[in-house]
């Protein structure tokens, strides 16, 4: 894996060697690296230009009959020069390098195109030696960056919407995204665990609480508890709300009945009273440990479960006496507000941090969560993966964190939003909970799985297959479009065979473990690679397979700047066109070019699943091998 034992490859190939060096390349990690290398330091002799800029400006084209490297020339800024009449030029002398065909002069870009003699030689031995790691960068442990990534996060007792699935779908791709990209991550899920709310769920356990059903089904109890004691709550919410838009005093309002007795137990809870707390922790421990299951389900664990209630008392009036020295926030009839029009963000408009009850706010424990984690992770980069509705909450949070004078933890944090689900209830019915949504879309995937019955028969544990290709049918319909689109959830066209959905993906990577199962059978067993004779991937389907794998790195650097799982769903899509316009053409078992053929497409197709499967096991999908 290191350079050396890449350089004597290469040499062995024919390249000149070392491969030479620039700022931005990471030839062990992204064989197209090497390429830019040898190209860029060929042109480096060529024009009179800065190398790094050189090098930058060799890029990925749309398409690969575009080439697969294109130089932008006007990218390299050079003065008195025409783009157009230096491309041709360039293309005429560019020296002979074995990794590239003569380059192609178009308009003001110079387009180059792998060597299909050389290129299964570089990128298969690439793949194969890295397996799960290709497509990954490695740091050392000392250079690691710390990002957190906070994401999922439900609301206890309440229902698991539309917008926290995907969160969790979003949220544990970025987070794999990290990693991926060599950083230490952390995967926090912070619970709407306190608050008003709270007090309400308690007012109505009192009176509707069931042991039994507490045990049986908790997470639902929970909520059939919360929806009931709102359902009464709502009337005097509403009056409340009248009041309030009619300039009336609410406080005679909130005085009584449920208001009050809701506030009364929330107060208790932020007093510390003991048997409050034992309440709400009993709630809390029981919830987790059922999301812990549920999650799995989904592949997905988390580092910590925390939550609004796990904000540290000392440190939210350490942030209250930051602010109020500052002079950012001011008393309001009785709460304490940020005017931001004051702060010179009047678009964000006026924000409560502390409540007339003298209660904590959403936003004044996000703000004290901040300078908690700072402190315990010292990280790099948190990022919070929740939907575009809290677009300009976040925008208040963070500048509520420059205004407390620390502009540089403030540059630390991202909001990593996205758009809305539409009718998501209207198609599935009745969900409430995350493992409602999944149980839908698992038996709606095993119905259509039943459509085909002699496949059917074959398939040995229909129920997990069905579960696993279900959850990639909604993960590739989130996943599918960019995050801050809206999108319609439509159970039919997810869970088909056809087009660019999930069951697709799954059945592509199926299909090629078969190919290796079946080929195994017949004794075409590529092993380590030595018995290959590369010179049978040298046509044009194999190479055209190639040159989409070369690629893998580059799409995973692509996603980790734009943080869209779409980045790396659209390539997976791409290569599995790719590789169903090839079986027929490259047979493996009973490949009448002989049994030389046979093994090489076998390595062929081996490395293919082995890029397929790296990219959807990213986007945190189980690839499964059969179905
Ligand atoms: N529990 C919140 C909700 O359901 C999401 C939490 C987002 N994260 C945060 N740090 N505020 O809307």
């Amino acid at each position: 894996l290191s350079l050396p034992n890449l350089q004597a490859y290469l040499e062995g190939l024919g390249m000149p060697t070392p491969v030479p060096t620039f700022p931005a390349a990471d030839p062990v990690h992204n064989p197209n690296d090497i390429y830019r290398s040898f190209i860029a330091a060929a042109l480096e002799n060529l024009i009179d230009c800065d190398r790094a800029l050189v090098y930058e400006s060799l890029q990925l084209t749309s398409t690969p009959s575009k080439g697969d490297l294109v130089l932008v020339v006007p990218r390299l800024r050079l003065k008195d020069a025409k783009a157009n009449e230096l491309a041709a030029e360039l293309a005429s002398e560019f020296p002979v390098l074995p990794l590239v065909n003569p380059p192609l002069a178009r308009d003001s870009f110079l387009q180059f195109f792998y060597s299909p003699k050389i290129l299964p030689r570089v990128i298969l031995p690439f793949i194969h030696e890295r397996r799960a790691s290709y497509g990954r960068r490695t740091t050392s442990e000392q250079k690691k960056k710390r990002a957190i990534v906070e994401f999922s996060s439900p609301n206890i007792a309440k229902e698991f919407h539309a917008g926290h699935l995907r969160s969790t779908i979003i949220g544990a791709f970025i987070a794999n995204l990290y990693e991926t990209m060599g950083w230490d991550v952390v995967r926090i899920n912070y619970l709407g665990d306190w608050g008003k709310q709270f007090g309400l769920l308690a007012v109505g356990w009192e009176r509707y609480g069931s042991e039994e059903l507490l045990k049986a089904q908790p997470l639902k109890h929970l909520l059939d508890v919360y929806v009931r004691i709102n359902a009464e709550f709502k009337p005097e919410e509403a009056a409340s709300k009248q009041a309030r838009d009619e300039g009336r005093d609410t406080a005679e309002i909130e005085s009584r009945g449920l208001f009050a007795e809701r506030n009364a137990f929330f107060k208790r809870m932020e007093d510390g009273d003991p048997g409050a707390l034992a309440l709400w922790k009993r709630f809390r421990d029981i919830s987790i440990e059922r999301y812990i299951d549920i999650y799995a389900r989904l592949g997905i664990t988390f580092d910590v479960y925390t939550g609004e209630s796990q904000v540290n008392p000392a440190t939210v009036a350490e942030a209250e006496s930051i602010l109020k020295e500052r002079g950012v926030c001011e008393p309001d009839k009785g709460s304490w507000i940020i005017d931001f029009s004051k702060h010179g963000a009047k678009h964000l408009g006026t924000a409560i941090l502390r409540g007339r009850t003298g209660t904590t706010t959403y936003l004044l424990r996000d703000v004290a969560a901040i300078l908690d984690r700072a402190k315990q992770y010292s990280f790099d980069e948190m990022l919070y993966v929740v939907s575009s509705e809290q677009d300009s909450y976040f925008q208040r949070v963070f500048k509520t964190v420059q205004l407390m004078g620390y502009p540089d933890l403030a540059a630390k944090l991202k909001h990593v939003n996205f758009g809305k689900v539409m009718g998501m209830s209207t198609r599935l019915g009745k969900v409430e909970l995350l493992s409602d949504i999944l149980d839908k879309c698992a038996s709606a995937m095993h119905d259509v799985m039943r459509t085909n019955a002699v496949k059917y028969a074959q398939v040995s544990d229909p129920d997990a297959v069905a579960d696993t290709i279900g959850i990639t049918a909604v993960m590739v319909q989130d996943m599918s479009g960019k995050r801050i689109n809206n999108y319609p959830f439509d159970i039919t066209r997810m869970t088909s065979f056809e087009g660019d959905a999930g069951p697709y993906l799954q059945y592509c990577h199926a299909r090629l473990a078969s190919i290796s199962r079946k080929a195994k059978q017949a004794g075409i067993d590529p092993g380590d690679g030595g018995d290959i004779d590369y010179s049978y991937l040298e046509d044009d389907h194999s190479a055209a397979l190639l040159r989409l794998m070369a690629q893998y790195p580059d799409v995973v650097g692509t996603a980790f700047k734009n943080l869209e799982p779409s980045t790396i769903l659209t390539y997976l899509f791409r290569l599995a066109h790719q590789l169903s316009s090839s079986y027929d053409v490259l047979q493996v078992v009973g490949a009448p070019e002989g049994h030389g053929a046979a093994l090489a497409r076998a390595a062929l197709y081996e490395n293919a699943r082995q890029v397929l499967g790296n990219g959807m096991r990213l986007l945190g999908i189980k690839p499964v091998d059969r179905q």
